[in-house]
C-alpha cells in the first residue's frame, strides 16, 4: 500500500515534469483556429464560402471580382500563420496573397504573394518587405512541392530583431533589423493581417504574358488554421503592453538557429529565381540591408 502511494506520487511527478516540458517548448503546435476567431471578410462577402463551422474557408475569383479578408485586431509583433491550398489547375494570372500591413501613408508591409500559372507549370512565391512606405525588396522562389495539391503552412515571425518568412516551418527569408545600417525596421506601426485572391494578369504570370483564362473560372483557394499569436495594439499605439512576454519575443527568436540557417541556405541554393539584393542592374549600389541578407 505504501509502495503504491509512492508510485502514484512518482507518476504524478513525471506527468507534471512532462507537462512543463511541453508547455515550455515553443512555438507550440497550433490548435486549429477557426476563421471567425481572428478574421472578418473585407470585400465581396459572397465570394467566401465556409465549411465545418468556419474552420475551413474558400475564396473564389471570377471575372466580376476577387475577394479577401483581414484580421480583426492590429498587432505590433507576433507569429502569424495559416494553411493554404492554392488555386489548382490553370491559375495563370491569379495572385493569392497573405500579408501584414499598417494602415498609414508611410506604411510597413510584410508580403507573401503566390503567382499562379498554367496547368502543370510551377507557382512562384514572391516576398517583399516595405518599411516607411519603401518596398522594392522582392525575392522570388519556386516551392519544393506543388502548393495546389495539399494544405501547407505559411507564416511570419515578427519581433524587434527580425522578420522571418516560413513555409512549413522552413525559413525562406529573413529580414534582420538593420537600424544600425540606417535602414528602417517596422516597430512602431501596428499591422493587420490580410489575405486575398485577385486577378493580376497584367504582371503575375511570365511577367504578364499569360492571361487569366476566364473560361476556367471560378478560381478557388482554400484556407485553414487561422492562427495569430501577436501583441495586440490599437491602430495608433506605438507599443503594446505585453511586449517581452511572448515566446516569439524571447532571446531564442532573435536569430535563426544553426538548423534554420542551413534550411534557409538550402532554399536559396535550390529555389531562388530572383533576389533584389543580387540585381546590379536595378541597384548599382547594393541596398544597405542586403549586407545582412548575404550573411545568409
Ligand atoms: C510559370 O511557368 C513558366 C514556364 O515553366 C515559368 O517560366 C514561370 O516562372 C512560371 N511561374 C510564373 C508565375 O510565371
Amino acid at each position: 500500500m505504501r509502495c503504491q502511494g509512492v508510485w502514484t506520487y512518482a507518476y504524478m511527478l513525471v506527468a507534471a515534469l512532462l507537462m512543463c516540458v511541453v508547455a515550455g517548448a515553443a512555438p507550440k503546435k497550433p490548435v486549429p483556429v477557426p476563421f471567425g476567431k481572428n478574421y472578418v471578410p473585407t470585400w465581396a462577402f459572397d465570394h467566401i464560402k465556409y465549411f465545418d463551422g468556419d474552420s475551413h474557408i474558400q475564396l473564389s475569383l471570377d471575372k466580376y471580382t476577387g475577394t479577401g479578408f483581414q484580421s480583426k485586431g492590429s498587432y505590433l509583433f507576433g507569429h502569424f500563420s495559416m494553411r493554404i491550398k492554392m488555386v489548382p489547375g490553370d491559375s495563370a494570372g491569379t495572385v493569392t496573397a497573405f500579408y501584414l500591413a499598417s494602415q498609414n501613408s508611410e506604411h510597413d508591409e510584410i508580403d507573401f504573394e503566390f503567382l499562379g500559372n498554367r496547368t502543370g507549370q510551377p507557382y512562384i512565391l514572391q516576398t517583399n518587405v516595405f518599411t516607411g512606405g519603401k518596398g522594392d525588396r522582392e525575392q522570388r522562389i519556386y516551392l519544393w512541392f506543388d502548393p495546389t495539391k495539399a494544405f501547407h503552412s505559411y507564416s511570419v515571425l515578427w519581433n524587434l530583431h527580425q522578420i522571418v518568412f516560413f513555409v512549413d516551418d522552413i525559413p525562406i527569408r529573413v529580414f534582420k533589423n538593420s537600424k544600425d545600417l540606417g535602414v528602417r525596421f517596422p516597430f512602431t506601426q501596428p499591422m493587420k493581417v490580410y489575405s486575398s485572391l485577385w486577378n493580376a494578369d497584367d504582371w503575375a504570370t511570365r511577367g504578364g504574358l499569360e492571361k487569366t483564362d476566364w473560361s476556367k473560372a471560378p478560381f478557388v483557394a482554400a484556407y485553414k488554421d487561422f492562427h495569430i499569436d501577436g501583441c495586440q495594439s490599437s491602430v495608433n499605439a506605438k507599443y503594446c503592453a505585453t511586449r517581452g512576454k511572448h515566446w516569439w519575443d524571447q532571446k531564442k527568436y532573435r536569430d535563426l538557429d544553426d538548423y534554420q540557417w542551413r534550411r534557409l541556405r538550402w532554399v536559396r541554393r535550390k529555389f531562388t529565381i530572383y533576389n533584389y539584393c543580387m540585381d546590379r542592374k536595378r541597384f548599382p549600389v547594393m541596398p544597405r540591408e542586403c549586407k545582412r541578407d548575404r550573411d545568409a
